[in-house]
């Protein structure tokens, strides 16, 4: 078995079997609620959570978010996951591609199209892979899986906590603008959940990316997850910009499409991602955890959950469509606030907006 095989098989493994998530702070959903609205003038029975993600019509505009692939047992985890997608309409991102770069023999453990017709796949590699691959061993990766658009990840802190972790990252902007010129399909820019920060995001739009998921701290750590796989305790478990706040930076100041991930729990939570500025929400680990329990079934149950959890977040906002929750009122306090006044946002306008 290759490193990258090993390391794939023991993530998932690590993440199913010990406590990865954020423990000294959340993602930030907390600090934020929608303003009630005692008279909603809206039909529950008429909300639309409708959206086009990459030219595809999502039922709801959710995201399963990149995780496996690359080893015997990915294959079972992603066909369940591209079963539950294709059922409720949403979008399925595959785990890096690397291993079935590296070792074609793998390439079925990411190829579900078949059992996933109609929705949106984005295929996955990492920054640090881009310029030892290419954009023509890329785009023959991407074409082999069938997948909408390409989603690269940039994990620094993952990589500063591997042993092994590549940890020159001078040089990944220019990579990132030849993939983005060099390949036919969108490319999404991603972090694995320590956020992206409004800098970033400028110079990521700047670089030529359709859109970006910020994934940002307060869910799954991957300093966590290092750590156990025997990088030893960490410093940085909780490394990180919570994504509530990274979802108001970052679509304060791009125009592309931002999708919201890292922490989000519930259809209340990406109710509120969405509020703040997100075009899509996301998650990973609670949908692993899903699959591994009960297979698609409990995945299509939780996805439908998610789903009523947002119409009735929106319902209680008075929104009567994704649009209109885009300018519901919303009230953000505490640390999120903090931390968005000292980077030069003044939350208010987001509890004072008019629907
Ligand atoms: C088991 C597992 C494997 C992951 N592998 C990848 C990957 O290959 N590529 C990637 O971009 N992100 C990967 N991620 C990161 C997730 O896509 C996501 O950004 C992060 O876990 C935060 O979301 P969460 O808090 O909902 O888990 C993985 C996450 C998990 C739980």
């Amino acid at each position: 078995m290759s490193q990258t095989t090993q390391r794939k098989l023991a993530h998932v493994d690590i993440c199913l079997r010990k406590k990865v998530e954020a423990r000294a702070k959340g993602p930030g959903f907390g600090d934020c609620e929608f303003v009630h609205q005692a008279l909603p003038e809206v039909d529950f029975s008429k909300i639309n959570i409708e959206r086009v993600f990459l030219k595809k019509k999502l039922s709801a505009p959710f995201v399963i978010e990149a995780m496996t692939g690359g080893y015997t047992g990915a294959m079972k985890i992603n066909e369940a996951l591209a079963h539950s997608a294709e059922e409720e309409g949403v979008a399925l991102a595959l785990g890096s591609q690397r291993a079935m770069i590296e070792s074609p023999a793998l390439i079925p453990t990411y190829s579900v199209r078949a059992i996933a017709p109609s929705i949106p796949i984005l295929g996955n590699i990492g920054i640090a892979q881009i310029s030892r691959y290419g954009p023509a061993r890329i785009s023959t990766a991407i074409e082999r899986i069938g997948a909408d658009a390409l989603v690269v990840h940039m994990n620094p802190l993952q990589e500063v906590c591997q042993k092994e972790g590549d940890r020159n990252f001078s040089g990944f902007f220019k990579s990132l603008e030849k993939i983005c010129s060099g390949i036919s399909c969108p490319v999404i820019a991603k972090e694995t959940g320590a956020g992206i920060s409004m800098e970033t995001a400028v110079k990521l739009e700047r670089a030529g990316v359709a859109m970006i998921d910020v994934a940002g701290a307060g869910g799954t750590s991957w300093s966590a997850v290092e750590s156990y796989r025997g990088s030893g305790e960490t410093e940085f478990w909780d490394w990180g910009m919570p994504t509530a706040q990274s979802v108001v930076e970052c679509s304060q100041k791009v125009k592309i499409p931002i999708i919201a991930s890292g922490g989000v729990r519930s259809g209340h939570d990406a109710a509120k991602a969405l509020a703040l500025g997100a075009s899509f929400a996301g998650a990973a680990l609670p949908f692993l955890k899903k699959v591994n329990s009960g297979g698609s079934k409990s995945l299509i149950i939780e996805l439908r959950s998610w789903k009523d959890e947002l119409k009735a977040a929106m319902f209680l906002s008075g929104a009567k469509d994704l649009n209109a929750l885009s300018s519901a009122p919303i009230v953000i306090t505490g640390k999120t606030a903090e931390a968005l006044r000292a980077r030069g946002i003044d939350p208010k306008k987001f509890a004072s907006r008019q629907l």
